[in-house]
């Protein structure tokens, strides 16, 4: 594996992080034997850097990894996220009806000691906003964060989607290590301001989502998913934009095959391209695609490698919004 240093810091994280999200919510059905075994596959490959949230299965995500976390905590550097609630407690997606966004500092002081019981550790060594709550200052809100650090609660701050005027306001509160927004070939929102803000305050981008939600795999048959995968919400899965992806997705692993790695190390390779400052973090329950994603920072693309891609892009323009309406308006506080 080879490491990246999180913002500033001398805290070196794995280039491919550990998206945990997908082994009990969102994606499917999920085998906890080998949700286990990946965890500890990730152990073995030196990916250190691991991604939950306490929205993920309602805090089923983050007790499930405790189970490995803490025999191994050592080991691992640890984010998790807060500020998603429901209302009538059941688990379910950002855009959902029954989902609302809270960053207020009141709910921040409950949200952290329900995290910290669930994974059963002491500190979490990098706490996000999951969004920018836009009824909240987000010097309050981050103000609370900070108040977490200084108790010991939380090593590291960082925000999700956030804007760049909010990156800023927040980074005069308390140093902001990390900004984890999408980013892959088929989300590229974050190039021009955002990653302009970033790198002037010097914070680390995190990736989420890198293989697009699995359509880099060009294995991912989108008909067939789980009647409440989440994916099934996003404008791309449908009509002219799953066709569209497809056709670019085809064209891509073409492209893969040529260098002779498969379409996902192709597409987290890409990412990994865009800057030493960038971390991806892409998501999996299964070993075989851990091992094949560590993989990717064995692989270095040439200038004209990474002109073909763009153009690549280019031909295929029509992806489609990555999130429903109600999940975009939550982006770009
Ligand atoms: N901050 C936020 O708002 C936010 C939003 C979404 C996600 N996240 C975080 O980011 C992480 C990564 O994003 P994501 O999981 O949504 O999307 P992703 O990493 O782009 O894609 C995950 C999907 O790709 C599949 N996959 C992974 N590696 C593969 C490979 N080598 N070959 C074929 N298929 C492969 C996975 O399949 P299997 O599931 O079958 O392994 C899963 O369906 C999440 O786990 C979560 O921790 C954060």
């Amino acid at each position: 594996m080879q490491y990246r240093n999180l913002g500033k810091t001398n805290e070196r994280l794995s280039a491919i992080g550990l998206g945990c999200m997908g082994m009990n919510f969102a994606y499917g059905p999920a085998d906890d034997k080998e949700n286990i075994a990946t965890l500890e596959k990730a152990l073995d490959l030196g990916i250190n850097f691991w991604d939950t949230a306490d929205m993920y299965g309602n805090g089923a995500n983050e007790e499930l990894i405790s189970k490995v976390l803490v025999p191994n905590r050592e080991k691992i550097f640890i984010a998790t996220k807060f500020g998603f609630r429901f209302k009538d407690g059941v688990a379910g997606h950002s855009g959902a009806a029954n989902t609302f966004f809270d960053g207020s500092p009141a709910w921040i002081k409950i949200a952290v000691e329900q995290s910290l019981r669930r994974l059963r550790i002491d500190t979490i060594d990098l706490y996000y906003a999951h969004r920018v709550d836009p009824n909240v200052p987000i010097e309050e809100t981050v103000g609370a964060m900070a108040d977490l650090v200084k108790e010991g609660k939380v090593r590291y701050i960082g925000l999700s989607e956030a804007s760049p005027a909010s990156i800023i306001k927040a980074n005069t509160i308390h140093p902001i290590a990390a900004l984890q927004s999408e980013y892959s070939l088929l989300a590229r929102d974050v190039e021009g301001e955002v990653l302009k803000t970033t790198r002037e305050l010097q914070i680390s981008l995190i990736p989420y989502a890198p293989l697009a939600r699995g359509l880099f795999s060009n294995v991912l048959d989108l008909n067939s998913l789980a009647e409440d995968d989440f994916r099934r919400t996003l404008p791309r899965s449908h009509g002219e934009h799953a066709e569209n992806n497809a056709r670019l997705v085809a064209d891509f692993a073409l492209l893969a095959k040529d260098k002779n790695c498969t379409p996902a190390q192709l597409a987290l390779t890409w990412v990994l391209a865009q800057g030493d400052d960038i971390i991806p973090i892409p998501g999996t329950k299964r070993r075989k695609y851990l091992e094949e994603n560590a993989g990717a920072v064995e692989i270095k693309l040439t200038d004209q490698e990474l002109a073909l891609i763009d153009a690549i892009a280019a031909k295929y323009p029509n992806i489609g919004a990555r999130y429903s309406e109600g999940a975009m308006a939550m982006v770009n506080h």
